[in-house]
């Protein structure tokens, strides 16, 4: 890395605006292998220090007036932006994912810092007609209280803010949990929130493995909120630990997401719309399109020109300027996408793209033509550079395919037929629908899943709510 600003990159711990610098685990770049850097790896002493300053913190963080918090948070939405390019290089030297995708998630992250701090201005409570004359009853919001954030690594920086900006909004105060693959982003806007004058204590950062964080975090009774981005089976597990203590929740979970296209849609759009919601970050997303659904009519046609466009990605390092497609994560990332090309594979599957030759570290992007249900990918989220092309002849079908999993986080639709856009857009099982576009992500947009894709909304006037708790307030004697 070639940082203007190196204080950014730390490798060390916070607590309580306390840098717990020790070696204990390794970081590793993606691209190259290499060791990147080092880390603590926190204890479970660690977790409730943490706690306990986020405790401590909020005393003071929570009687700040609204817009003195917004002021905060549009300071370091403000740091996030002049540090943008420093931060795009740490997020893809611990990610993999190219350095303009890597600026374009910094700019995505800081939406949702401007976005809630805009929000905290609009904490807005409610004066309830009384049913009895000599009184009145307010409903005012609350923060919920110290609040567990534990982060995936596919968006080493926006998961962070979508979350803890909300949060800081409604007044509550952080104890953050990056994965451990990813922890130098997490601890940037650590720097940067310092910088910002947010006070100490009022964002903490652990790092290191998740178990024995994750056990204390969640079995905290001083925790009162845990919002998870990752996994459904790891989400259910946290959910189970936090039900002894009743704690409220967001959990952003697996998806599967289905990607129509229907004969009667625009052909280059639908080509476009498929690129880019199939292989932003590698694949590596829980809205990706996971299995695209295309109608007889324009089947051919459609994978003839997705194809063409997959053979000219370009894979490589995310420092290289013309890298489209970074390093897959890790080894069982790779392992896992070979696993379902293999079995799409023997089971009928046609390859309709290049082959490259390519390091242990990276995934070819491909086409996968005659795509079925009774393949592993399409049960599986891939989170990978794969693109399966299942053929069907009715929107009944379709409809039937789309819905037919566990999962309901997102599904892309083509079509120019208006009552089907909203006929189809209505029927389908899921938290966020993209018609005529491959993009479902803003900070303006609620953002959240049904089914196993998990419980709540990020973003969005949604997001704040997922912070605050309402007091019903009843004023009597006024008679
Ligand atoms: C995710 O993959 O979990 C989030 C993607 C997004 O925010 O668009």
């Amino acid at each position: 890395m070639n940082l203007t600003d190196k204080g950014l990159f730390r490798e060390a711990a916070l607590v309580d605006g306390t840098w717990i610098d020790r070696a204990d685990m390794e970081v590793t770049n993606p691209a190259t292998g290499t060791v990147l850097g080092y880390m603590p790896d926190c204890t479970a002493a660690e977790t409730e220090a943490a706690i306990a300053a986020a405790e401590h913190a909020m005393v003071d963080w929570k009687t700040l007036s609204n817009a003195e918090r917004a002021d905060l948070l549009m300071a370091w939405h403000d740091l996030m932006l002049a540090h943008a390019d420093d931060l795009a290089q740490i997020l893809t030297a611990e990610q993999g994912k190219p350095l303009a995708e890597a600026r374009g998630e910094i700019l995505y992250g800081a939406s949702f810092v401007r976005w809630f701090a805009e929000e905290a201005r609009r904490i807005n409570g409610q004066i309830i007609p009384s049913p009895v004359k000599d009184k009145k009853i307010f409903a005012m919001k609350e923060p919920v209280g110290v609040c567990a954030i534990i982060t995936p690594w596919n968006f080493p920086n926006a998961m962070i803010t979508r979350k803890v900006a909300p949060g800081l909004a409604a007044g509550c105060t952080m104890v953050i949990k990056p994965s451990d693959f990813t922890p130098y982003s997490a601890l940037a806007l650590g720097v940067l929130a310092e910088r910002a004058g947010i006070p100490k204590g009022v964002i903490n950062v652990l790092t290191g493995r998740p178990e024995e964080i994750g056990a204390a975090l969640t079995s905290s009774p001083i925790v009162r909120k845990l919002s998870f981005t990752g996994s459904t089976r790891i989400g259910a597990l946290l959910a189970a630990q936090c039900a002894p203590t009743l704690k409220k929740l967001s959990l952003e979970l697996g998806g599967n997401a289905p990607f129509i296209v229907f004969d009667d849609a625009n052909l280059d759009a639908a080509v476009e719309g498929a690129m880019a919601s199939k292989f932003r970050n590698g694949g590596q997303t829980c809205v990706c399109a996971n299995r695209i659904l295309v109608q007889s009519g324009i089947h051919d046609a459609f994978v003839a020109a997705l194809s063409e466009k997959v053979d000219a990605l370009q894979v490589g390092p995310g420092t290289d300027a013309e890298t489209t497609i970074g390093p897959m994560i890790n080894a069982a990332a790779i392992a896992k996408i070979s696993a379902h090309m293999e079995d799409a594979l023997s089971k009928g599957a046609m390859r309709t793209t290049r082959s490259r030759n390519l390091s242990a570290q990276y995934a070819d992007p491909v086409v996968l033509k005659g795509a079925t249900t009774e393949m592993r990918l399409a049960a599986e989220e891939t989170f990978g550079p794969v693109a399966p092309v299942f053929q069907f002849e009715t929107e009944a079908e379709a409809l039937s395919i789309a819905n037919g999993t566990p999962f309901g986080l997102a599904a892309y639709f083509y079509t120019t037929d208006m009552a089907r856009a909203f006929r189809f857009g209505e029927a389908l099982e899921c938290g966020l629908v993209g018609l005529n576009t491959g993009a479902v992500s803003h900070a303006e947009a609620p953002f959240g899943g049904v089914k196993s894709s998990g419980l709540g909304r990020e973003g969005a006037q949604e997001g704040i709510e997922e912070y605050l708790e309402t007091k019903a307030f009843h004023f009597g004697g006024l008679g």
